[in-house]
């Protein structure tokens, strides 16, 4: 772990890659549950479980006052009518927020609370997502190459994946010809609010 101030490349993704401490792949099998269309889940495991994100981080010790930073690469593709995503979360630390800067391709960052609010932001090169303090959040690839972004957030804050996995967020983003529309999640179970 560095103890000096210290830069790295988010540009150029031949020359970033190296820069990170860990290397993350997410393949679609472990996105069990996530996608509306359990046929084309199955149908696109089969064919080979392809990897649906990978995120690249520059890691930090999970102490109050570090920021942990990284590239999200979100592949494009379709399961069914629905894109390509994050699994989504919210922050152990509940009180936490990160920021978002979209760097290459298309897509939004969708966003619920406890409250029962939901919020669509869209992602584009040069825009910054601030997703505020106690809000899940998912990264969703609407284009037809990678979307990438770089995040940072609190290394203390922790990533809580349990609350979306029981639920599910409250909206999904399907392609309804060729247009990208936000539809409820029918799935979600009415007890979850
Ligand atoms: O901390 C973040 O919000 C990001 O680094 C995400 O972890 C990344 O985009 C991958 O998403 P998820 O953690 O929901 O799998
Ligand atoms: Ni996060």
């Amino acid at each position: 772990m560095r103890s000096r101030p210290y830069g790295y490349p988010i540009l150029s993704l031949q020359d970033q890659l190296s820069s990170f401490d860990n290397h993350i792949e997410r393949r679609l099998s472990s996105l069990c549950n996530k996608f509306s269309d359990e046929k084309a889940f199955q149908t696109l495991l089969v064919s080979g479980d392809p990897i649906i994100y990978e995120v690249y981080e520059s890691c930090r010790p999970e102490a109050a006052g570090e920021l942990a930073s990284g590239l999200s690469i979100v592949h494009p593709g379709r399961v069914g009518q629905e894109y390509f995503m994050t699994k989504g979360h919210y922050h152990k630390v509940r009180d936490t927020a990160e920021v978002y800067y979209c760097i290459q391709g298309k897509g939004v960052l969708l966003m619920e609370n406890e409250s029962g609010d939901t919020a669509v932001e869209e992602l584009h090169p040069g825009r910054v997502v601030y997703v505020t303090p106690r809000w899940a959040h998912r990264s969703i690839n609407t284009g037809g190459q990678d979307l990438v972004t770089f995040f940072v957030y609190p290394a203390n804050a922790g990533h809580d994946y349990a609350t979306i996995d029981a639920t599910g967020f409250r909206k999904r983003l399907l392609d309804h010809d060729g247009v990208p529309t936000i539809v409820d999640n029918h799935q979600r179970s009415e007890c979850s609010g």
